[in-house]
């Protein structure tokens, strides 16, 4: 079956040099695929790439099929991939109803609204919390509660892949819980997900596959239960990662 996402020697960067050297990745159909990997190692700079916020330099980035390297980040949202960035993924000064009608609109523009309502129930199911907050301000919300404004913007609009930057990044232990598991309904809709993430565990286990990046490579690729049963899995992430035989 063809891949949902697929990446082939995907060079990036902003000035000189390339941050991102030569990434491959396969995200098949149905699956989540996390990415693991010291700071700075250009899992962020990857993410904008994908969505196209920074443009390839070489390699190919090809979505169910379709190579997208020259689509721009509205036209890839159209094609079916969606992000959800690490921060400013917000407008604070607005309303959280605000924020979910903009949203819709702006991914919308020249498509199809999904169904009659500006705010489905089928997102309203994913995100119970949000229509007690409609009438918030967004700066409002604790972090929690933004994280998961953010993700139900990008959700008003029915990706076939989605790709978080770091979602449970600086939430309190309920709100990761309740970020992984809307992670893991959203996927079994039949969402494809590519997700960042630091808390490497608490990720891997709604994964199928594992991918760990250092300084703008792949090191290694694995499914998720074996790496969640590696005992250097810290050391892994947190930087120590060693060299895999070629
Ligand atoms: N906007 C930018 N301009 C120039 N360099 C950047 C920019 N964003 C990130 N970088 C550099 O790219 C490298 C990878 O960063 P990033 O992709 O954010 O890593 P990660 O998400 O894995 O922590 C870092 O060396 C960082 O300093
Ligand atoms: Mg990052």
């Amino acid at each position: 079956m063809t891949d949902a996402l697929n990446v082939t020697g995907l060079r990036a960067g902003y000035g000189e040099g390339d941050i991102l050297r030569g990434i491959g990745l396969a995200l098949p159909e149905g699956k989540v695929v996390t990415i693991i990997g010291p700071n700075g190692s250009g899992k962020s700079t990857l993410i904008k790439t994908l969505a196209g916020l920074l443009p390839v330099r070489q390699g190919e980035i090809v979505l169910r099929g379709k190579n997208v390297n020259t689509l721009s980040p509205p036209g890839r949202v159209k094609a079916g991939l969606s992000y959800v960035p690490q921060e400013y993924n917000v407008f604070r000064n607005l309303t959280v109803l605000e924020n979910l009608k903009i949203a819709q609109e702006f991914m919308t523009v020249g498509g199809a609204v999904r169904g009659s309502k500006a705010i489905s129930d089928e997102l309203i199911e994913l995100f119970p919390e949000l229509p007690s907050k409609f009438k918030a301000l967004a700066g409002n919300l604790s972090g929690g509660q933004r994280q998961m404004l953010a993700f139900a913007c990008t959700l008003t609009v029915w990706p076939a892949v989605l790709m978080l930057d770091e979602p449970s990044a600086g939430l309190s232990p309920k709100y990761m819980a309740d970020i992984f598991d809307t992670v893991k309904k959203v996927n079994g809709k039949g969402v494809s997900v590519l997700m960042i993430e630091q808390n490497a565990i608490e990720a891997l286990r709604i994964s199928d596959t594992c991918i760990v990046m250092a300084n703008g490579q792949v090191r290694m690729t694995a499914p998720a239960g074996e790496v969640l049963g590696m005992k250097d899995l810290h050391s892994l992430y947190l930087g120590d990662v060693k060299e895999e035989a070629a």
